[in-house]
């Protein structure tokens, strides 16, 4: 049987992993920059991950929610310490794309209203709910196009509030930076005023934390910048260092009930215990303030440079948007320098690398860069 293939892959398989550092089958060496789309935080194959997954695996692998799962209990309150959001609730499930369908469908039992305000260029996730506010009719087909979705530009306050207050939106959903899209910022006014209007208008604030979560940008959550609190947050990718979860934090308000939401794999033991290994290491580790101070690092080093015609972005989840002379850097950082990085189109390139990275890799990558574009 051939593979269904919907991707365009590198000629490149990586087979062993240490940190930021990947083996392919050829035996090269090359070092990871993009994480497998920043889903690596706390580093390939890191020591108490690997421990962690494996004496989960020699005790109990899986068991449905039909039973007590003390490790759903354990992660929940490490997500709540580490997050600020310990009053919330926890919501386990399998996917980004997983975590916002919930997301959406919570907050449209919780208000009695079916309309959901997305924003240009967002991106969150491939299945029907997730799709149809994704702003991107090329993934769209015609059986997830959703007549309740209405999208406006990002950081448009008026658009937004014209729509709010008709007062029959159930959420607004919001990526705390635009990932897919190219690393573009809600700006901190932005959504200190988007709070505002979901507060006049009845409006749930669902915050996408998939991409820009957990630490990555030197906090916590990305909409933290901003020193406000979201009525619902999503997260995945890094939550679990690529093992699969996705997780859906819950405000006090939205109350629970028996059926309301449900999934076969979601919260099983394998998943909590790599993730309650990966809150551990990023404690121990301080890696989120690691990835504020390389946000700093990075920022100092290529803002500017000659091939940078913007620089986006906050701490490890970087967009470089290339001048139109350095398109093709990628994949020569890729070959020539044997650094993995990400891309959004053909202009911009993306750094979303573990959150364990050391100065001296980020140095050696400036160096790499550098040298193709002296
Ligand atoms: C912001 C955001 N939301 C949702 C998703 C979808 O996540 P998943 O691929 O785990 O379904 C992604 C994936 O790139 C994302 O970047």
């Amino acid at each position: 049987m051939d593979l269904f293939e919907v991707y365009k892959r590198w000629d490149i398989e990586p087979v062993r992993g240490s940190g930021t550092t990947l083996w392919t089958a050829d035996g090269q060496q090359y070092t990871d920059l993009y994480g497998g789309h920043a889903v690596i935080s706390v580093g390939h194959c890191h020591p108490h991950y690997v421990k962690a997954l494996t004496e989960q695996a020699r005790e109990l692998g899986f068991y449905s929610n039909a039973v007590q799962n003390s490790l759903q209990n354990t992660l929940a309150a490490k997500l709540g310490k580490a997050s600020g959001y310990g009053d919330y609730s926890l919501f386990l499930c399998n996917s980004g794309a997983e975590a916002n369908e919930n997301a959406l469908k919570l907050a449209s039992f919780a208000t009695g209203r079916a309309k959901v305000l997305a924003f240009g260029k967002a991106f969150h996730g491939r299945t029907s709910g997730a799709v149809g506010v994704t702003d991107n009719p090329k993934i769209r087909a015609p059986f997830n196009a959703n007549p309740n979705v209405t999208f406006v530009p990002l950081n448009d306050l008026e658009a937004v509030e014209k729509e709010l207050t008709r007062g029959t939106y159930a959420a607004v959903i919001v990526e705390g930076i635009q990932g897919v899209a190219g690393i573009y910022e809600p700006s901190d006014d932005f959504l200190r005023g988007l709070r505002n209007l979901c507060d006049k208008t009845g409006t749930l604030l669902v915050a996408d934390e998939i991409q820009s979560g957990y630490g990555r940008t030197g906090l916590f959550y990305a909409h933290q910048h901003a020193g406000i609190r979201a009525d619902i947050i999503t997260s995945a990718k890094g939550m679990a260092n690529g093992f699969p979860i996705g997780g859906v934090l819950i405000s006090p308000a939205i109350k629970p009930a028996y059926g309301m939401l449900g999934t076969t794999f979601g919260g099983n033991h394998l998943a909590c215990a790599a993730a309650i290994a990966v809150l551990e290491i990023m404690e121990a580790e301080h890696l989120v303030e690691n990835a504020a101070r390389l946000g700093v690092f990075f920022r100092k080093a290529l803002e500017g440079n000659k091939a940078v015609a913007e620089y986006r972005g906050r701490g490890l989840m970087i967009g470089l948007e290339l001048k139109p002379e350095y398109v093709g850097l990628r994949d020569r950082l890729l070959f020539q320098k044997h650094f993995f990085t990400g891309a959004a189109g053909e202009k911009v390139i993306r750094l979303l690398p573990s959150l364990t990275l050391s100065e001296e890799t980020a140095q050696a990558f400036v160096n790499a860069w550098n040298e193709l574009t002296a």
